[in-house]
């Protein structure tokens, strides 16, 4: 699940806008990428698949590196966990979470920052669904006390991704300086 969660992420950055934090990242994705999976003993072709991405994500070829990613899309497909029943519940632990370890790093972003704590709920607006749920499972980096072990239990990421979907933030109609916080939240 986590070469899967790799390879949605690759795929969710590939079609953002080239930025040096996104090349940097998507370089350094491709090259964890061959050794996960070898790791999960995926077939000579797809390592060595998996391996030449590296060499035209450096070339910025961003067409081709597409067409790779989705190859391996296709045979690793990232599976979110189901949710749970229970809708208020879910966005209130969420939300709970979100103000607790979250919302110091991701609401006041450095804009300035090579890889900046992005607004958490627009992320949620911009990408195809899975690439957010791909990305909390894959971990959060803020946390560096955490080292590289996700933290959060499967229905506490379950609950992260559904309050950054359905906290309120306006998709659309989001104007430099409105504030981070969702607009007309429901509760
Ligand atoms: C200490 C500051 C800090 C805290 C606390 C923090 N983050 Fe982050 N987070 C960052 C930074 C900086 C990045 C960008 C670095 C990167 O993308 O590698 C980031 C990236 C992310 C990403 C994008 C990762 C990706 O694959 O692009 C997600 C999703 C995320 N954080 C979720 C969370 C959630 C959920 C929490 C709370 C449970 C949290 N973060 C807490 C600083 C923080």
């Amino acid at each position: 699940m986590r070469v899967a969660a790799l390879i949605a992420v690759m795929d969710a950055d590939l079609v953002r806008p080239d930025t040096p934090g996104r090349h940097a990242r998507l370089l350094e994705s491709a090259s964890l990428l061959p050794i996960m999976l070898r790791e999960i003993q995926a077939s000579r072709d797809e390592v060595e698949r998996a391996r030449s991405l590296y060499r035209i994500i450096s070339g910025r070829k961003t067409d081709k590196a597409l067409i790779a990613v989705r190859t391996l899309a296709a045979a690793h497909p990232f599976r979110p966990f189901p949710a749970p029943a229970g809708r208020q519940r879910l966005l209130a632990l969420g939300r709970t979470i979100h103000a607790q370890a979250c919302a110091g790093c991701h609401d006041h972003s450095n804009p300035a920052a090579l890889l900046p704590a992005e607004n958490l709920y627009r992320l949620a607006c911009e990408e195809a669904p899975p690439a957010l749920e791909a990305r909390l499972f894959l971990g959060v980096k803020g946390m560096a006390e955490q080292g590289h072990r996700n933290p959060f239990s499967p229905e506490e990421q379950t609950a992260l991704s559904f309050w950054y979907r359905n906290a309120g933030w306006k998709c659309h109609a989001e104007k430099p300086g409105s504030g981070h916080t969702p607009a007309n939240r429901q509760e």
